[in-house]
Formats: C-alpha cells, sequence, structure tokens
C-alpha cells in the first residue's frame, strides 16, 4: 500500500507473522529513480527474505528496465501493479487501467517475465468495472507469460473502494489457473481469512488495511489457521509495546522530522476504537519532536491499561 507499506512496517509485518509483505509501488520512470521517495523505497537494508517490490507503469520496455533496476537494488520477488485505481496512475494508463488493454498486459508481463532471473507475481482488480471484469482472461495471459502468483482485488476499478470486495472472481480464477493465487479486499478477522481461502480455494489471502494499527492480525491469523482459536486481543501495554519500536524504526528509517510527520497516521490507527481517542490524536498530532510523540503514546496508553485495570 503506498504511503503505508514502508520498510519499518513491512518489518512489523513479517515479525507478526505475515508470509509476504510487498513494497510499496515503484514507478516505472527512470527519471524518479533518483528522488528521496523512491531511494527510500528500494532501500530493503535488513529486511526478511523474499523482498518483493511492486513496479507500476504502462511502457513494456520500462517496466523490464525498472524491474532489473529493482532486483539490482535487492529486490528478490518482481510484483507488477494492475490493481491501483489512484488517478495519477490510472491517467497515465497504469495500475488497474491496463485491465483495459489486453494485449499491451501480455506485453508487459512477456517483457518483465524475460527481463529478471527472479519469480515476477501480479495484482489485478477483476476487471474495469461491472461490464468489464475480465480478470479470468487477464489471469490466462498472466500465466501464459510466466508470472508465478497472482493476487486479486476483489473489486473492479470502478468500484474505486465502495461496496464489499467479491471473492467469485478469485474462486473462477483458482479454478481456471494452475499458478497460485492470492485472495485479497475487505478481509478483516481471522474467521473471514479461513472463510475466504475456503470459499475460494486461493493458496493465501492478502490483508491490506486491516493491517494497519493492527499489524498482529497475521500472527492471529496464523494461530487461527493452526488451532481453530482465536488469539487474545493484546492489551494497552503489548499494543504500546508494538507501537513504540514501530515508532523508533520509523524515526530511524524516515529522520526525526519526517519520521514524526509519517508516524501520526500510524498512531490514529493504533489508537482507533480506544477511549478518549480522538482527544488523544489531537493531542499528538500537535507535537513535533520524536521524544514528545513517545511520551504523549506511552502516556496514553498507561491511561487505558489503568481504565482496563478499573474495569477488570
Ligand atoms: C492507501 C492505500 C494504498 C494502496 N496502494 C496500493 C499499491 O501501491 N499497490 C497495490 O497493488 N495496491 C494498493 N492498494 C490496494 C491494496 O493492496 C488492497 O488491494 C486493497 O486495499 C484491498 O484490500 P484490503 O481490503 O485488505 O485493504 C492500496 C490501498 C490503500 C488503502
Amino acid at each position: 500500500m503506498a504511503g503505508v507499506t514502508d520498510r519499518p512496517f513491512r518489518q512489523l509485518c513479517r515479525a507478526q507473522g505475515a508470509g509476504l509483505a510487498v513494497s510499496e509501488m515503484v514507478s516505472s520512470n527512470a527519471l524518479l529513480w533518483g528522488s528521496v521517495k523512491t531511494r527510500r523505497r528500494i532501500d530493503h537494508s535488513g529486511e526478511t527474505a523474499p523482498v518483493s517490490v511492486q513496479i507500476a507503469g504502462a511502457d513494456p520496455h520500462r517496466m523490464a528496465e525498472a524491474a532489473r533496476f529493482n532486483v539490482d537494488n535487492g529486490a528478490q520477488i518482481i510484483d507488477i501493479n494492475m490493481g491501483c485505481p489512484a488517478k495519477k496512475v490510472c491517467h497515465v494508463m497504469a495500475g488497474s487501467a491496463l485491465l483495459q488493454d489486453e494485449p499491451l498486459v501480455g506485453r508487459i508481463l512477456d517483457t518483465v517475465v524475460r527481463a529478471v532471473n527472479v519469480p515476477v507475481t501480479l495484482k489485478i482488480r477483476t476487471g474495469w468495472d461491472a461490464g468489464h471484469r475480465n480478470g479470468l482472461r487477464v489471469a490466462h495471459i498472466a500465466e501464459q507469460a510466466g508470472i508465478q502468483a497472482l493476487a486479486v482485488h476483489g473489486r473492479t476499478r470502478a468500484c474505486g473502494y465502495r461496496g464489499t470486495a467479491e471473492h467469485d472472481t478469485a474462486h473462477a480464477i483458482k479454478a481456471a489457473v494452475s499458478i497460485p493465487v492470492i485472495a485479497n479486499g475487505d478481509i478483516t478477522t481471522p474467521e473471514q481469512a479461513v472463510a475466504v481461502l475456503d470459499y475460494t480455494g486461493a493458496d493465501a489471502v492478502m490483508i491490506g488495511r486491516a493491517a494497519q494499527g493492527r499489524p498482529w492480525i497475521f500472527r492471529e491469523i496464523d494461530y487461527f489457521m493452526r488451532t481453530g482459536r482465536r488469539l487474545p486481543e493484546p492489551g494497552p501495554a503489548e499494543v504500546c509495546r508494538i507501537l513504540t519500536a514501530h515508532l523508533e524504526n520509523l524515526y530511524a528509517f524516515y529522520g526525526e522530522h519526517t519520521g514524526v510527520c509519517v508516524a501520526r497516521k500510524h498512531i490514529a490507527w493504533y489508537s482507533k476504537g480506544q477511549h478518549a481517542g480522538n482527544a488523544f490524536r489531537e493531542q499528538v498530532n500537535r507535537v513535533a519532536t520524536a521524544a514528545a510523540q513517545l511520551r504523549c503514546v506511552q502516556d496514553f496508553f498507561d491511561r487505558c491499561a489503568d481504565r482496563q485495570g478499573l474495569a477488570a
């Protein structure tokens, strides 16, 4: 997820049981590769293997070049984005806009697969809109091109993030191709993860937004799959410990000023649903140093723990 799955967050998700965590997308526009943003996105030092990097673009040769560039910078899997609905991406015929042009999809996949000697995976939506749901045809094109796994977000491009994701398309694709299929969209609990795996027959599920502020969802799913039981929710002290380590990694990765800014959305996600969360977020969004941010977070979760203690 662009703006979310930076290296600190990926490392945290892996530590919490995610089997794979894909980088934020890297544009195939080589002019951007020297930018601070891209340089951060291609920094994989200390990352748990396999390192998967997503690339986005619409020109087969530029995409191949981007794939090679990322492999040279440590990517062990190249993931191609044909799922992003963002206007910035779609207006230049990239992301999910590519689903409108199946021959171009084929050319991009063939060219990228031939360009690198690491596995290439693909992320798609189910089609352009309800009248053009060509996910199944794209899956066949992907398989023929040598794509090694296919993630299917159960919405069309036109859906944006509205409505509820469907998993019928992932089910149909899984039945029709022999490459691994990963079902994605609106999976927020271990029970849902298992239900989607059962329903689609998919080889894996992919979790996006439900990991924001809840990176332990991966170990919850893993535990539930192995035992059929739910892990207890982490208490405030445990959440505070995970968040504090996350924040320290953000400061180290981005530097203090940017790290404090990037951290704000994560802090908001972790504190969602907690008592007096709104007042806390207003307060913590005003502090500008790492020390003050950490103190605010610690005080807030201490208060949550006290409250829970009183209620027990
Ligand atoms: C903020 C945000 C950024 C995203 N960026 C990307 C991206 O760069 N590449 C991609 O393949 N999907 C991207 N997605 C889509 C997610 O990977 C996922 O397919 C979608 O959110 C549905 O899954 P979920 O319900 O588990 O979140 C993004 C989603 C969000 C919310």
